[in-house]
């Protein structure tokens, strides 16, 4: 019987033991039986004998019993163990920037309908950035952007419109084409960085071909597709490169239109400027018999939109738990 608790390899199997010894059928069970059958002389000494032999088993039976606890505890511990110092393998997947996601969405639209991506440079001559899209030096519209001037006459350019300048400079209508890029103003508030993105569009064609219905139609359908099912309203408006000018507002995404703290209480989200290109700029480039249309998306007010995202600056932070959420 010591053999059997000696030999016991886990907590199972020594309670197995346990009953197989001290349980009612057990085997010490059936020792003390055999008292009864004995003559009364010997009696007394096997009954002495078996409740020693009973104490002996008990002890080694919780001694097993506490040893195969403990090793049954360090086991565990070391089988559930949680390594707080080991270096994670996992890979953590990337993700585009709500910026870019939103930028690249804008390009897909416009590349679908056969527009040409172009490029230009971030530091401009007043020529391209002002005088040629028709804010002569000293007009007070100037005053409509804050900007970094540098040496020599040159900006950090305030928005995307001079890229209009170098496109016709270097090429005839008919065409239509668009322009992604950074700007950069001397603004920083929960609406503005000093560094945010616009797209441009400009589609130029013979007089007489292209009209505002041309522009409005765009434009709405484009609205469609990156806010879904909106109202799109055209406000008019002034900017001294179009004429006429308007300002592009779509019914409120936050409130459909009711009227809400994001909106103002207007029920609309003003998204765009635009207008037919004005005479001026076609003949800073040198262009007869033309028409055309512009205009200018801002895309961070794009991703603030389609995101909720409340703080503008918070795009430019830095800080992952923004881009996780992009993933
Ligand atoms: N350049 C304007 C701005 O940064 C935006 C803009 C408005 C661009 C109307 C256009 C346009 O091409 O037609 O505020």
């Amino acid at each position: 019987m010591e053999n059997k608790i000696l030999e016991a390899k886990d907590l199972k199997s020594l309670d197995e033991v346990r009953v197989e010894i001290f349980g009612k059928k057990g085997l010490l069970t059936e020792q003390f039986a055999k008292l009864k059958d004995l003559p009364n002389e010997e009696k007394k000494d096997f009954a002495k004998n078996l409740n020693i032999q009973k104490a002996t088993l008990n002890k080694l039976f919780e001694h097993k019993k506490e040893e195969l606890y403990l090793k049954h505890l360090e086991e565990s511990l070391k089988a559930e163990a949680v390594d707080v110092s080991m270096f994670s393998h996992l890979q953590s997947a990337g993700a585009l920037h709500p910026v870019q996601q939103t930028m690249d969405k804008i390009i897909d639209y416009f590349v679908s309908l056969n527009f040409e991506v172009q490029e230009g440079p971030l530091i401009e001559d007043d020529f391209h950035n002002f005088q040629a899209l028709n804010l002569p030096v000293y007009h007070p519209a100037r005053d409509m952007q804050d900007t970094f001037y540098l040496e020599n006459g040159l900006v950090m350019r305030t928005h995307t419109s001079p890229v209009q300048i170098r496109y016709m400079q270097k090429s005839q209508p008919p065409f239509r084409m668009i322009c992604p890029g950074s700007v950069f103003r001397r603004d920083f508030d929960i609406t503005h960085t000093p560094m945010f993105h616009q797209v441009e569009g400009l589609v130029v064609d013979k007089s007489g071909k292209i009209s505002f219905a041309n522009l409005k139609y765009i434009l709405e359908d484009f609205l469609k597709y990156m806010f879904g099912d909106v109202e799109v309203r055209f406000r008019p408006s002034f900017f001294p490169f179009t004429e006429p000018s308007t300002e592009v507002d779509i019914s409120c995404i936050f409130c459909e239109g009711r009227g809400c703290r994001v909106c103002s209480h207007t029920g609309w989200l003003e998204v765009l400027g635009s207008g037919m290109v004005d005479a001026n700029v076609f003949e800073a480039v040198g262009y007869r018999d033309v028409g055309g249309y512009a205009f200018g998306i801002g895309v961070e007010r794009f991703a603030m939109l389609i995101h909720k995202i409340p703080d503008l600056r918070s795009l430019f932070e830095g800080d992952i738990r923004l881009l996780e959420q992009f993933r």
